[in-house]
């Protein structure tokens, strides 16, 4: 559709009125925002007629890409019945109740219930929360402290951020929450020792967390939270001997584990949760993003049997809720959006095909002068940007470079995100050999223009 309004006069209009998130604002400012009009497939458009190649789906989201019809149909179908109503004081809808009854079924065995939010962020909120309800209902009040890690992303409110282990994010207004305490996170390239095999480093960043429950006094601790891959700090991939040794220290102290899985959830790692894929048994396990693949806001708390079951054996309200928790809409959309992930297999091609082609595509890249390190699970991905391959020096000024490669990358059609100098991928899952063949080549390109922008400062 043309649109009356020019893409300056766009720009104008939202650098007078409209504050980004995650934003310098001076900058923004001066550059003005690009303005995305259109998508389709995997594709994005902008207003001045480009067309992108969105290599991060939205925002870790548009799984089943854009433009699909079928969603549009299941939110207009599900307007016209009911566009909305509330689920508090015992009311329900048979959106939210389809919905509920599917999560259960693609969840792990022991989660059977979920109480819905908005936004991740929504939801970790109602994590933390029903996690210390839950200790205070089997007596235990005074474990209160969660456990999270440095560099974890869990959302931008107050207690979702203060439980998130950004120091760029908490210097802002935190630590307005008391109680939260960050351990190291398992990101071997950047602080194995000399020599430290990924497998030690995983046991040492795993033994990280008993360190801290005993520094706290175990009767203190009420969780441990984390993303089963970290995404927004980097794409950092826990090697194999993590996860299954961060079980064995929850179970051995009791102590409850918070999955948050707004990146992991729906599909991405090539299971339905990366709970499943990492064999973990979380007690909790939060959604977003994918669940709707973007086209509507909807989120999620999903909890275990046990966790049920202390809830429902005590004859009193826990009181929190969000006005549009189960939305009919949006749970009508999630629907449409799994029927779909499952018709066309998209989480099964993501171990046998879409998984691997990102593997190989981002293995080229492991020889360019510029990059220390590719890894990748399933359709999340990275490379990583250093001035001396061998020593892995980074560059001065972090992000820096980053942003000069993204934006090589936007001129070439294509976006992947900076984080740092930490160039991250979480592509639609529905990319095919064409899409990944173009990646390629603008991956080849944009890197060699960064190499070009930066050589006096890298070590050949
Ligand atoms: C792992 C994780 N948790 C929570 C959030 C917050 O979600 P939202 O932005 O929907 O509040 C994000 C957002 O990127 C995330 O990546």
């Amino acid at each position: 559709m043309s649109n009356p309004i020019s893409s300056e006069q766009l720009k104008n209009l939202d650098a007078a009125h409209h504050l980004h998130p995650f934003t310098n604002h001076q900058s923004l400012r001066a550059s003005g925002a690009r303005i995305i009009v259109r998508g389709e497939g995997p594709y994005i458009f902008d207003s001045e007629g480009h067309r992108i190649l969105d290599g991060m789906a939205g925002l870790w989201t548009t799984s089943v890409g854009y433009g699909r019809r079928e969603l549009a149909d299941a939110a207009h179908a599900q307007m016209l019945e009911l566009p909305f109503y509330n689920t508090f004081f015992k009311t329900t809808h048979p959106p939210v109740i389809a919905l509920s009854r599917k999560i259960a079924e693609i969840a792990p065995a022991n989660i059977n219930q979920v109480i819905y939010g908005s936004s991740g962020s929504e939801s970790n909120d109602t994590a933390i929360r029903l996690i210390r309800h839950y200790w205070a209902l089997k007596g235990q009040p005074n474990r209160r402290i969660i456990i999270s890690r440095k560099n974890a992303y869990h959302g931008s409110t107050i207690a979702a951020g203060s439980m998130g282990g950004m120091s760029h994010v908490h210097q802002h207004s935190y630590p307005v929450y008391e109680g939260f305490r960050h351990v190291m996170d398992p990101y071997w390239y950047g602080e194995a020792f000399d020599g430290e095999t990924p497998e030690a480093f995983g046991k040492r960043a795993a033994r990280a967390i008993e360190d801290e429950i005993l520094r706290c006094g175990p009767e203190n601790v009420a969780a441990f939270a984390a993303e089963p891959v970290q995404g927004a700090g980097g794409v950092k991939i826990p090697p194999e001997s993590y996860w299954p040794e961060v079980q064995k220290i929850v179970d051995k102290y009791g102590i409850l584990l918070l999955a948050d899985e707004v990146i992991t959830g729906f599909g991405r790692l090539g299971t339905w949760f990366g709970s499943q894929y990492y064999g973990i048994r979380p007690n909790f396990i939060t959604f977003a993003k994918a669940a709707t693949s973007g086209y509507i806001p909807l989120s999620g708390l999903m909890i275990d049997d046990t966790i049920a079951e202390a809830l429902m054996a005590h004859n009193d309200d826990f009181n929190h809720g969000y006005t549009f928790a189960g939305h009919p809409v949006a749970c009508a959309v999630a629907l449409k959006n799994i029927d779909i992930m499952e018709r066309e297999r998209l989480v099964s091609l993501v171990t046998e095909k879409t998984g691997p082609s990102l593997a190989s595509m981002l293995a080229k890249f492991k020889d360019h002068p510029l990059v220390g390190e590719v890894r990748s699970v399933g359709m999340l991905g990275a490379i990583e940007l250093v001035a001396d391959k061998k020593t892995r020096r980074r560059f001065a000024n972090p992000g820096r470079v980053g942003l000069i490669c993204r934006d090589h990358f936007f001129r070439e059609g294509f976006i992947m995100r900076a984080v740092f100098d930490t160039m991250v991928c979480a592509p639609p899952l529905i990319w095919t050999d064409e899409h990944f063949a173009e990646a390629e080549a603008v991956i080849k390109k944009a890197l060699d223009q960064t190499l070009k922008d930066v050589a006096d400062e890298v070590t050949a």
